[in-house]
């Protein structure tokens, strides 16, 4: 199990990409930056003893003999399965026995999660940990958990503000844990804007960039496409889109949309924004193909902090990704079904932030990874 990144590095981060952040908590982001950075000395000795104190709060010998279902949209997907590995083993921590634990890959298809969640639910599980396949389908999932009484964490894939609502309204143990997506476009966008020439690398006095696109029914797609090109143009900086394409999160998809795209813009493209790092390992593989320098002759961006991302932008690869800070937000989501499991409640959205990373802090999040 990971510990969750120390508080050392995040204040210091959070602190250096307050400016100009996008999130719509930043008044409450910079208190907790401050917060966090007068209590620096502290940080080391409390992320240490952090497992130690969730476990002994959450009552070890009562989760021994709970159930817990875990559904995940894809088994396959980079990031998830960071997530998913390190949400089991903080799950064992806190005192849940490897075989009550369940983890099932929906296979990116709704109907055989759907059917999975019926089984769960048959087999009695005591909570559900859920990442659906489509967001769009939160309602009947929820209806159909919370009618066998069963308190629900959604993960990763936020539904909608009227669905939210009808958990508050309507007092269901239904909690959603997630970051907000918005937050990771505009630090997509932020990072070019930090550059030099402010990412107008041919000095036409516009961005021209190309965008690949995630699942495009999933809000943290959608966003990030928004919000790192809002960025830019926020900053007064003219943009040119010359390219919009959708590869699913998906590294062999990116590759091949960026090298159809580069064959036919070649050296126009200034910057390829990839709404996460999966995709910009395949669009770099496409870069090197037609001879091109990340750096040099085109900005790369990402999002996650995958590991081979992070190395990347060590090695000037990837000019920037974004932390998606899986060991939190599996520890969040762990939390929160303890909680549930003692009969306590959960506030209905459950936050967590991005951290942008460069050259400047790659090496703190390389070493938070482990
Ligand atoms: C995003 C993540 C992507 C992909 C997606 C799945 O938050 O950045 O890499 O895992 O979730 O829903």
């Amino acid at each position: 199990m990971k510990k969750a990144l120390s508080l050392l590095t995040v204040s210091a981060m959070a602190v250096s990409m307050l400016a100009g952040c996008g999130s719509s908590n930043t008044a409450a982001t910079t208190a907790a930056a401050t917060e966090a950075a007068k209590t620096e000395t502290a940080a080391p000795a409390a992320a240490a003893t952090e497992a130690a104190t969730a476990a002994a709060e959450a009552g070890s010998a009562d989760l021994a003999d709970k159930k817990v279902g875990v559904c995940i949209y894809q088994f396959s997907d980079n990031f998830m399965t960071l997530f998913r590995t390190e949400l089991q083993s903080y799950l064992e921590s806190l005192g849940f026995k490897p075989e009550n634990i369940s983890i099932v890959d929906g296979a990116n298809d709704q109907a055989t999660q759907t059917n999975q969640i019926q089984n769960f639910i048959t087999s009695g599980v005591d909570v559900l940990i859920i990442n659906p396949v489509n967001s769009s389908s939160a309602a009947t999932i929820t209806d159909m958990v919370t009618a066998a009484n069963i308190p629900l964490v959604y993960i990763n894939r936020e539904p909608d503000e009227q669905e939210e609502k009808r958990w508050a309204d309507e007092n269901m143990n239904v909690t959603y844990v997630g970051c907000d997506a918005r937050q990771s476009g505009t630090m997509q966008g932020e990072i070019v804007a930090d550059l030099e020439n402010k990412g107008d690398i041919n000095g036409d006095g516009k961005v021209s960039y190309i965008m690949i696109e995630g699942d495009p029914e999933n809000v943290d797609a959608q966003y990030r496409t928004e919000f790192s090109v809002k960025a830019l143009k926020d900053k007064g900086i003219e943009v040119e889109e010359l390219d919009d394409q959708v590869g699913n999160w998906d590294q062999a998809q990116a590759q091949s949309l960026v090298a159809n795209s580069l064959a036919q813009h070649g050296k126009d493209i200034e910057v390829v924004f990839c709404n996460n790092d999966a995709m910009a390992l395949g669009a770099l593989q496409a870069i090197e193909a037609a001879g091109e320098t990340v750096g040099t002759d085109v900005y790369l961006l990402g999002v996650d902090a995958l590991q081979e991302a992070c190395e990347n932008v060590k090695s000037g690869k990837q000019t920037g990704t974004v932390f998606n800070d899986h060991i939190s937000q599996s520890h969040s989501a762990a939390d929160a079904a303890v909680k549930y499991l003692k009969g306590e409640s959960n506030d209905h959205y459950i936050g967590c932030d991005y951290v942008k990373v460069t050259t400047a802090n790659v090496d703190d999040i390389l070493a938070s990874l482990g």
